[in-house]
C-alpha cells in the first residue's frame, strides 16, 4: 500500500508545483491523469524519494520514503519521463550493468534475470545493438526492462506512451499490465485511453491539485445523465458559450464541429443525450477547474 498524505512541494523559484496531494493506493495499476504542467512528475519524483517534498508524508508500506528513500529504492522500479542520454552500449550490456547497480550481483542469477527481461521485452533479437540507435518504442521497452530489474513491489512510469505509435502503445501498454497483479503501479499520462485500457483507479491532477480520484466507472458515474452532443457549424460556437452552455470540449468531424456540453437539462438546440465517456470526465473536470481558477483570480484581482 502507497499512502501519500498531504504532499506539497514548492519549487524554490516559487512554483507550487504539488498542492496537499493525498492518496492511497493498493496494488495494481493507477493512473495519474493530468495536462502539461499539472505535477504529474513532480507527484512521482517525490514519490521515488529522489525530490524530498516541502511538507507532507509517504509512506510504502512499512517504508517511510522521506525518512528512508534509499529502502524505498531496493523495491522500486522507476521510467522516468526523460530517460536520459543513452550511452552506446549494447541492450545487454546496459541492463546487465543496471542489475549490479540494483544490488544483483550474483553472476548467474543476474544473467537468468537480463535474459528473461529482454525477451519479456520482445528486445531479445537486438541485444547486441546499441541504445541509443533504438527507435522511440524500443527505448521506452527498454526502459520498462530496467524498471521491472530484481522484481520491485513499486513500479512508477512517468508518460510512457507519449510518443509511441498505436501498436507500439498496446505492445507496451500489455507489457505493464502483465506485471500489475501483485504489484503497485503508477502510471502518469495525458492520454485517456490508456487509463481506460488498463487502470482499475485513477485520479486527475491540475495545477498541482487532486481534484478527482475513484474508479473509471465511478468517476463516469458522477456525469451519468448530464452529457449532450450536437454537431454545429463553428461558428456558433462563441453564440453558445456566450449564452452560458457549459461546452467541455470540441472536436472536428468531417468539417462540422462536435460539442460534448455538460448540463443538468437537455440545454437549448439540437442536443442529445450521450453516455459519457472518460474524456468526458477529464475535460469537464478540466473546464470545471479553469472556471473556479478564473472565479477565483478575478475576486482576487475586485479584492
Ligand atoms: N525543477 C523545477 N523548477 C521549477 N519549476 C518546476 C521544476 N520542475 C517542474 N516545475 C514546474 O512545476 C509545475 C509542474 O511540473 P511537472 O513537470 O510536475 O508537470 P507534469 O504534469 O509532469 O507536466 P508534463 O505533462 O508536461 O510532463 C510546472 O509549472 C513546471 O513548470
Ligand atoms: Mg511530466
Amino acid at each position: 500500500m502507497l499512502v501519500l498524505d498531504g504532499v506539497s512541494h514548492t519549487y524554490s523559484n516559487g512554483t507550487k508545483a504539488l498542492v496537499d496531494a493525498s492518496l492511497s493506493l493498493a496494488p495494481g495499476m493507477f493512473g495519474l491523469l493530468g495536462p502539461n504542467g499539472a505535477g504529474k512528475s513532480t507527484l512521482m519524483r517525490c514519490v521515488t524519494g529522489l525530490q524530498v517534498p516541502t511538507s507532507g508524508s509517504i509512506r510504502f508500506n512499512d517504508i517511510d520514503v522521506i525518512a528512508n528513500p534509499e529502502k524505498l529504492r531496493a523495491v522500486l522500479g522507476y521510467l522516468p519521463q526523460d530517460f536520459g542520454v543513452y550511452p552506446r552500449v549494447s541492450a545487454y550490456e546496459l541492463l546487465d550493468h543496471l542489475a549490479v547497480l540494483k544490488g544483483v550481483t550474483e553472476r548467474g542469477p543476474r544473467r537468468d534475470m537480463v535474459e528473461g527481461l529482454l525477451q519479456q521485452v520482445n528486445l531479445w533479437e537486438v541485444r547486441k545493438k546499441a541504445v541509443a540507435g533504438f527507435s522511440g518504442g524500443m527505448r521506452q521497452r527498454f526502459g520498462i526492462a530496467q524498471a521491472l530489474i530484481a522484481s520491485p513491489q513499486l513500479i512508477i512510469v512517468d508518460e510512457p506512451t507519449a510518443g509511441l505509435d498505436p501498436e507500439e502503445r498496446n505492445r507496451f501498454n500489455d507489457l505493464l499490465s502483465d506485471v500489475s497483479s501483485s504489484v503497485v503501479v503508477i502510471l502518469s499520462t495525458h492520454i485517456v485511453d490508456d487509463v481506460v485500457d488498463l487502470c482499475s483507479r485513477m485520479a486527475i491532477i491540475v495545477g498541482g491539485r487532486i481534484v478527482q480520484q475513484g474508479s473509471p466507472h465511478d468517476l463516469l458515474g458522477l456525469l451519468a445523465g448530464r452529457v449532450w452532443r450536437s454537431t454545429i457549424a463553428k461558428s456558433e460556437l462563441e453564440d453558445m458559450t456566450r449564452a452560458g452552455i457549459n461546452v467541455i470540449s470540441t472536436r472536428l468531424r468531417g468539417g462540422r464541429t462536435e460539442v460534448h456540453v455538460l448540463s443538468e437539462t437537455q440545454p437549448p438546440g439540437t442536443f442529445e443525450p450521450l453516455a459519457p465517456n472518460l474524456e468526458d470526465v477529464y475535460f469537464a473536470t478540466l473546464t470545471s477547474e479553469r472556471q473556479h481558477r478564473s472565479v477565483g483570480a478575478a475576486s482576487k484581482s475586485v479584492a
